[in-house]
């Protein structure tokens, strides 16, 4: 049984790779003053096309890591993550591991404002191949809004050409005119497209000039980084076990360098980063 410190400890945030990185921005944003340390899977990235065993075993590792390392809470920044993993860790691994930690994934604060939003009840979703298929997007949907009807696209390539800084290019230009154009297709009454992967904001530039100014498209960064400091307003033995330097640790299973290098795409900055190994 692995040990976790019991002392105060940073809030841990984990992504298959650099997408993550968006969400830890807009973290920090709203909650400047807690210690973080931002664990990038970059070795096994990506997760998006992964099966549901392989995403839940690497997610449960550093899940585990994180904990050893202090960590009192974990958020999974992760769509794929938290569509494939969130809920066996949530239900299986933390009752064993330890029931006062925890983790909380990004789907529930996204959807979590979509009634509110879209007027004609009818939501795309665009994510990776995995998060499609997970059927997760639309089972939390329907959870707090039954009457909803959700459509998932799954956008394969969009990941790759943010990772290889083509987001700018036109070959961004065509893929996200042929996944919007793909979903669309499915409802002209679709009103509101959820971005439900990390790496998409960087190609939000192309998303909103290909989506019709019908539709509303919404990010997670602002809603997950809310949702989280609405946690810890509701829960003040959680609050107190998170501490408070405004610092934050890089960790990454790749070589230092590669990350370093690619991170700065994601927060316009160098950062020191240090390599681990999962397993
Ligand atoms: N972080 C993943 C997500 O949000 C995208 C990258 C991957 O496929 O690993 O779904």
């Amino acid at each position: 049984m692995p040990h976790f410190p019991s002392l105060p400890g940073p809030i841990g945030v984990f992504d298959s790779g650099y997408g993550g990185l968006t969400i830890l921005r807009q973290i920090r944003e709203t909650l400047p003053a807690y210690d973080y340390i931002y664990l990038g899977d970059n070795a096994r990235t990506p997760y998006g096309t992964r099966s549901f065993e392989i995403v839940y075993e690497f997610t449960r590792q550093a899940v585990v890591r994180l904990f050893e390392m202090g960590c009192p809470l974990v958020i999974l920044a992760c769509n794929t993550a938290s569509a494939k993993a969130l809920r066996s860790i949530q239900m299986n691994d933390l009752p064993r591991m330890d029931a006062s930690r925890r983790v909380l994934g990004v789907i529930r604060p996204t959807v979590e404002s979509i009634g509110a939003v879209t007027q004609t009840r009818h939501v795309g979703v665009l994510a990776t191949s995995g998060t499609i298929k997970s059927e997760s997007y639309p089972m939390e949907i329907h959870k707090l809004f039954p009457d909803i009807t959700v459509y998932g696209q799954a956008c394969p390539m969009w990941v790759p050409l943010v990772e290889n800084d083509e987001a700018h290019g036109p070959g961004a230009d065509y893929f996200v005119q042929k996944y919007i154009d793909e979903l669309l297709r499915k409802d002209e009454r679709i009103d509101t497209a959820i971005l439900g992967c990390t790496h998409y904001p960087l190609l939000l530039q192309k998303i909103r000039h290909y989506m019709p100014r019908r539709v509303h498209i919404v990010t997670q960064g602002e809603l997950v980084a809310d949702s989280l400091k609405d946690y810890l307003r509701r829960h003040p033995e959680m609050d107190a076990r998170c501490t408070r330097g405004a610092t934050c640790r890089y960790l990454t299973t790749e070589a230092e360098e590669k990350f370093a290098e690619s991170a700065s795409l994601f927060l316009n900055r160098a950062v020191e980063v240090k390599r681990i190994l999962l397993e």
